[in-house]
Formats: C-alpha cells, structure tokens, sequence
C-alpha cells in the first residue's frame, strides 16, 4: 500500500472508534520495530519525525527508509507524518519531500519555544492548511501549549500554564480548517511529566471531554502520552542509569480520551526508555561486546513490544485491512470539492 493520507486514517478511526498511536521515528530500528508491531497486531499506524528527526537522519534518508516499510509492508496504512512543524516553511518542505500529513505547531512561534498569539497561530496555521489541501495532505494544528521540551521543541513547564480554552478550541477550528486538532489538557513532553500518580487535578480530561462535545468531528490528538511505565524506569536504572522517580500519562486516561475524540495518539519517550534499557542490559551486563547489532537488536525488540502493548491498547490492533488506501490526489479533489469538508461541526 502507498502511504495513505492521515486524514483517511483519522476518519477511519473515527468510524471505528479506536485510537491511532504516532510514534516517532529517528533512525533504521525504530521504523523496523513500529512495522514489526504493526503487522503483529495487524494495526494502520502513524509514523511521525519531528525537525531533530528530520535533521539527525537527514531528510533522504528518513524518507526512503519510511517509504521502504510501506513496500515491505502493503497490507498496513502507514501516514508519514511532520511532528511539530514550527514554520510554514518546515511543512512545505515535508510535503514537497512527500510526508502525508503535518502539523504546524503555530501555538509557538518560529524559535519553537515562545508562545505565539491566537491570531499568530491561526495565520500560519491556515496558511499551511491552504497550502497542504491543495495537495491532499492532511494538517494538524495545535492550540493552548504543551509543557516541556522535546527535540529542542516546547515552551517548558508542567503543561498546566497554557491548558485549552474550549471557546478558542471552537474558533481555531472553525477559522483554520484544520483535520486534527491537538490541545493541551496537562500532559508534557519527555520522561518528567508528573510528580506523582496524575489525578483529576492535573490531567483535565474535563477540557477535552468539553472540547469533545463542542467540536464532535474533529479529531482530537493527545502530545505527551507517554506512560512512562515504571518497569522501563526500573531495566534503566537496575543497569546504571540514573532516572529520577516519575509519572506519566495512565493508558487509561488515554482510553478515556479515545472515548471522547481523541484518534491520535503521540508517543515517543515510551519508546526512548525501551531501546535505552535494552541496550544498557546488554553493555552492562556483558561489557565485553561491540558489534551494534548485539545492543541494536534486543532494543529494536524491547521497542517492539511497547508499541505493539499500546496499539492494543489504543484499539487499532485488528484494523489493517478495513480499507483501501485513497490516492493522495484523489484526498486532494475531496478538499477541493468538499467532500472532506474541514468545517467543524460546532455544538452551541
Ligand atoms: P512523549 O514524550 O510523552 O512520548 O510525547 C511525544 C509527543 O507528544 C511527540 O509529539
């Protein structure tokens, strides 16, 4: 299967009523391990590479790579997706290299990490969605701000200072005619989200549930969801690492959220702290090795059996082959001629 438009992905998840995991990529392993996971649980997925990503892999090699496990892989709707666009510019050069879907995170301004203005965020935003319609890719924008950093990306602190307002939800959708919208509800990215088991207090499913209800058909997507499970903790620091106590985002909570809108689901540091503890074992455990590939395989494989846990859990185990991949030119004519209208249906 080619890769497929995020969008169709999305209004398949919808329909369904599960949750799609997006998982970053960086490297050869990663890709293996999310394509490896896919085809276990028979799963469509969301391959996503933040500017680092992009700039670490270099942008050829990335893209081959993604477009080799959709060779490898025809049976499972893979989207390529741009994490955390900050410019419009970053996004245009993703669709020109051929990812099918973006975010332009406009709640920041171009430096990635000061907070941009409702009015600076929904002028670049709808620029891009301008831009990527035109060529059947689908956007995801981004609005109230997401705490700490990742890849050099984020605005810091706990994520509480910049949660969603519901009414700006509203209008952001409604003026920029975005396919997913991702808001901020308490999460963060990266291992240190929360200093103790997160309850009501911290994690406002009451913001989402209330965006849900005003915003029915659109997408919501959920940043920072790592679990950050603590036997992942244990493995790292049982073979010398140094993790600080921590918390993150209870899959349950994320079950609940797939319950009210949410259909992607982003997850990175999971995957971090999987490859991480794998490779550590290894080297710790038997110091004498230094082929790559004696650290790289069981890393690929400990990745593996995370992302194949969260697609099951996120519900998009089983879902493969529910449907043929649209062409994204054919994505492109439904923009054109409404058919994938992105006016939000608003409840008042
Ligand atoms: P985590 O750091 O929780 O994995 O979040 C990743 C993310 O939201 C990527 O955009």
């Amino acid at each position: 299967m080619p890769l497929v438009s995020m969008r169709q992905l999305l209004d398949e998840a919808a329909k369904g009523g599960y949750g799609v995991g997006a998982f970053n990529v960086n490297d050869m392993e990663q890709i293996q391990a999310i394509m490896g996971a896919a085809k276990e649980t028979n799963s469509p997925v969301i391959i996503q590479a933040s500017r680092g990503a992009r700039s670490f892999a270099q942008d050829r090699y990335l893209f081959h790579l993604i477009l080799a496990a959709a060779e490898l892989n025809p049976e499972i709707p893979i989207a390529m997706h741009q994490d955390h666009g900050n410019s419009f510019e970053t996004c245009k050069s993703a669709i020109e290299l051929g990812y099918t879907s973006v975010m332009m995170d406009g709640s920041l301004k171009e430096d990635g990490k000061t907070p941009a203005s409702f009015e600076e965020n929904v002028a670049v935003t709808k620029k891009v969605v301008d831009f990527a319609h035109a060529r059947g890719v689908t956007v995801e924008g981004e609005i109230g701000v997401l705490g700490g950093v990742e890849d050099g990306h984020g605005a810091g602190g706990t994520g509480l200072e910049h949660v969603t307002d519901p009414d700006q939800a509203v209008e952001f959708a409604e003026l920029t005619g975005v396919d997913a919208l991702a808001i901020a509800i308490g999460t963060s990215h990266g291992a240190y989200k929360f200093s103790k088991k997160p309850d009501g207090s911290v994690l406002k499913m009451d913001v989402l549930i209330a965006i849900h209800k005003r915003l029915p058909k659109t997408h919501l997507v959920m940043h920072g969801s790592s679990s950050v499970p603590k036997d992942l903790q244990d493995v790292i620091n049982q073979y010398g690492g140094k993790l600080k106590e921590t918390w993150g985002v209870p899959v349950e909570e994320i079950q609940l959220g797939i319950r009210n809108g949410v259909r992607k689901i982003n997850v990175d540091t999971d995957n971090r702290l999987a490859m991480t503890g794998a490779i550590r074992k290894v080297l710790w455990t038997q110091p004498e090795k230094f082929d790559p590939r004696d650290y790289l395989k069981p890393a690929r494989e400990a990745m593996q059996k995370v992302v194949a846990q969260r697609m099951t859990q996120f519900g998009q185990a089983g879902h493969a082959g529910d449907y043929q991949a649209v062409s994204i030119a054919e994505i492109a004519k439904g923009y054109k001629d409404g058919s994938l209208s992105t006016k939000p249906l608003v409840a008042r």
